[in-house]
């Protein structure tokens, strides 16, 4: 069965100064979540926003808030994003060297009731997310290297996307990095249903009509 294809607009890209009213806009054009990069300055080189950000933009808005975490110790701060208001959080796989630290992580955001995502990075193995399938719920991968918004998009990752795909028919996969209407018919094609896009979304002078390209 097909998934529905979901579109998570990139906080990331959006007007900080002006946070609560990005979200209310692109939640009425019909996103279906809100993707919230949390960037500690050492797993990538950029520093975004944490927990108490995301707890007053909380107020806001009922979309669920889908947190991508590239910090280098996940299991210090899932409990602070659980209490702000996350609804889905994602770990990087290169977080740790050791596996035991990812299931931790995992076991940590299910344990409170909420839905767990693993991130490999472009240069990581499809293969090394595999371990995780049964008991995760999506699969996050990367199509730029993780740090900053608006690069372009590596199309030699969505041979990645179609063999977890063919792994996993239930399983959500969400790409990001560099999504716009021209990649993003290539990542729904490989066998993506979830679609991140920051610039292309927060960019546009019709931002309704860029979500809606998305998805179509
Ligand atoms: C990059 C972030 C992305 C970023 C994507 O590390 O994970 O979510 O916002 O930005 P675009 O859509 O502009 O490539
Ligand atoms: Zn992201």
């Amino acid at each position: 069965m097909k998934k529905r294809i979901k579109i998570a607009p990139s906080l990331l890209s959006a007007d900080y100064a002006r946070l609560g009213e990005e979200i209310k806009e692109i939640e009425a054009f019909g996103a279906d979540m809100l993707h919230i990069d949390v960037m500690d300055g050492h797993f990538v080189s950029n520093i975004t926003i944490g927990a108490p950000v995301i707890k007053s933009i909380r107020k806001v808005s009922p979309i669920p808030f889908d947190v991508h975490l590239m910090v280098s110790d996940p299991c210090a701060f899932i409990d602070d994003f659980l209490d702000a208001g996350a609804d889905i959080i994602t770990v990087h796989f290169e977080c740790s060297d050791n596996p035991a630290f990812l299931y931790e992580a995992i076991k940590k955001i299910k344990a409170r009731g909420k839905r767990v995502g693993v991130s490999l990075k472009p240069h990581t193995p499809t293969e090394a997310v595999f371990q995780f399938l049964d008991i995760i719920d999506m699969v996050l991968v990367m199509t730029v290297e993780p740090g900053f918004g608006g690069q372009g998009f590596m199309s030699d990752m969505l041979p990645k996307i179609a063999k977890i795909r063919e792994k996993n028919q239930n399983i959500d996969i969400q790409v990001d990095g560099g999504i716009n209407n021209k990649t993003a018919p290539l990542a729904k094609l490989s066998g993506a249903n979830i679609l991140v896009a920051g610039s292309y979304i927060f960019g546009a002078k019709d931002r309704r009509a860029a979500i809606n390209s998305l998805r179509e």
